[in-house]
């Protein structure tokens, strides 16, 4: 029996008050839609069918290439109609599990709980209590059978006070979903097709309906606002982090950190507060992230510290690098190892070999720099002629001055002192000291500017 996975994406959610489409609303940087589609890989679903509507195209360009079948819904009239969208291509032996593109945080191992607890020909629904079920659809159950579904807006008194409530996710056979879906009525209170009444004609048909309790609401909760959109992202977040402690990261507080997309650390590494984590970042063994620091797509080696207050981006170090604190490290920056970047210092496009320092204020742009480099603050790269970009190399143990700009392209020989102030505009030689600067000029008897009455 294969497994096809739809997936309902096509409502508007007005509540978002957005103009990017509910499932495109992004969960730890990722759109919600994501996630879902994430589960039903990791299920093996031999067909995954994506129901949208509101967003139009939007949603499916978002996600070419995700290896899924597009169906358009393009007027919403119900759960019930969104799936049968889905199934003229879905093959009648087939298992179908339906999912929710806005319910993110799901489980693959509560689906798999589900899936199996679904015989074929039979029918499971997932359920969740809550302290609140008010505006869910509650579960009518006959002891371990579940035998309806009546949504709040037609639910009787006594109906309303149970709190086991449908989450919307089910399983159940293809050939029997599409006989039950074509039999469905829109004669309710919101006049929609209900996905939920085919629980009803399963109990007619003697199908039975097991129903399965998903471990928390956390799990199951649907996103319709950007309140709830934040409470999901918190709830993504201690998950991520929990993980990341199990396995011996150490956090100062767990609660002020933001993993979006994937950290890998490891042994002994610490992260303090406010740190934020963007797309793929790697720390080694022993690394120190200090307070507030944004660090994406970069790799950092052993023993790295990162000092506050730095934006860190699409680098990489070597081990024992000390960085910051306020340092910009920018794409294709390259620490080798034991460098030192100090505060108020960028480095883009540039190499920086062993031993190298670039502590005070500098720019670094299109460079290469030897070992043991010792550049003074102030110096920087002029590494943009307006029109092109142009490379500086320094060569190993040369020392640069304080306030230099280099002028690119231009090369430093190695063991080359350049004397504080300088503005190098030609090749360097080798062992020398090399300086431009003009001459020291004193006015004698000039007398400073007095305020004048009238300003
Ligand atoms: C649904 C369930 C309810 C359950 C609740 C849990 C039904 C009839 N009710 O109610 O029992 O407690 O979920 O969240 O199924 N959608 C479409 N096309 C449509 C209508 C909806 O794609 O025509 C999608 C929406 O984008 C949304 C999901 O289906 O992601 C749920 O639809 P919604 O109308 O919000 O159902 P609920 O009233 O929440
Ligand atoms: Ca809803």
């Amino acid at each position: 029996m294969g497994l096809s996975i739809i997936i309902l994406a096509a409502g508007q959610g007005t509540r978002m008050r957005s103009d990017l489409p509910k499932v495109l609303q992004p969960l730890a940087g990722r759109p919600l839609l994501g996630y879902v589609l994430d589960s039903a890989r990791e299920l093996g679903a031999d067909d995954v069918c994506v129901v949208y509507g509101h967003g139009g195209d939007e949603v499916p360009a978002r996600f070419s290439g995700a290896g899924v079948r597009w169906t358009l819904q393009a007027e919403q009239l119900g759960t019930g109609h969104a799936v049968q969208q889905a199934m003229p291509e879905t093959p009648d032996d087939n298992q179908v599990l339906v999912l929710f593109g806005d319910v993110p945080l799901l489980t693959v191992s509560t689906l798999r709980k589900l899936l199996d607890a679904t015989p074929k020909n039979e029918f499971a629904v997932l359920t969740v209590d809550m302290d609140d079920p008010s505006g869910y659809g509650r579960i009518v159950r006959d002891g371990d059978k579940v035998i309806g579904i009546v949504e709040q807006k037609d639910a009787s008194e006594a109906e309303k006070a149970i709190s086991e409530i449908n989450t919307g996710v089910m399983a159940c056979p293809a050939g029997k979903l599409k006989r039950w879906l074509n039999r469905l009525s829109n004669d309710n209170a919101q006049g929609e097709y209900y996905l939920t009444d085919t629980i009803a004609m399963a109990v007619a048909d003697r199908v039975t309906v097991h129903g399965i309790k998903a471990s928390n609401w956390t799990e199951v909760m649907g996103i319709n606002d950007k309140k709830q959109l934040a409470e999901a992202e918190r709830a993504l977040q201690a998950r991520l982090v929990d993980e990341l402690m199990a396995n011996g990261v150490g956090f100062a507080d767990p609660t002020r950190v933001d993993i979006r997309g994937d950290l890998v650390c490891g042994k002994d590494v610490f992260i303090d507060v406010n740190a934020v984590f963007e797309g793929d970042v790697a720390l080694g063994d022993g690394t120190r992230i200090e307070s507030n620091n944004l660090i994406r797509d970069s790799k950092l080696g052993a023993g790295t510290v990162v000092h506050s207050n730095c934006h860190i981006e699409g680098a990489t170090t070597g081990e024992n690098c000390e960085i910051g604190p306020f340092a910009r490290m920018r794409p294709g920056a390259e620490l080798a190892n034991n460098v030192k970047v100090g505060n108020f210092v960028e480095i883009k496009k540039s190499t920086v070999a062993d031993g190298s320092k670039i502590n005070h204020l500098t720019y670094i742009g299109d460079t290469e720099i030897g070992t043991g480099v010792n550049v003074g603050a102030g110096t920087i790269t002029c590494n943009y002629d307006g029109a092109n970009k142009h490379k500086t190399t320094i060569g190993d143990n040369a020392f640069i001055g304080s306030g230099v700009n280099l002028v690119a392209p231009v090369e430093i020989g190695r063991d080359a002192t350049i004397g504080a102030g300088s503005t190098i505009t030609r090749h360097a030689p080798e062992g020398e000291l090399t300086l431009e600067r003009s001459k020291q000029t004193t006015i004698r008897g000039w007398k400073k500017p007095t305020k004048s009455g009238a300003s």
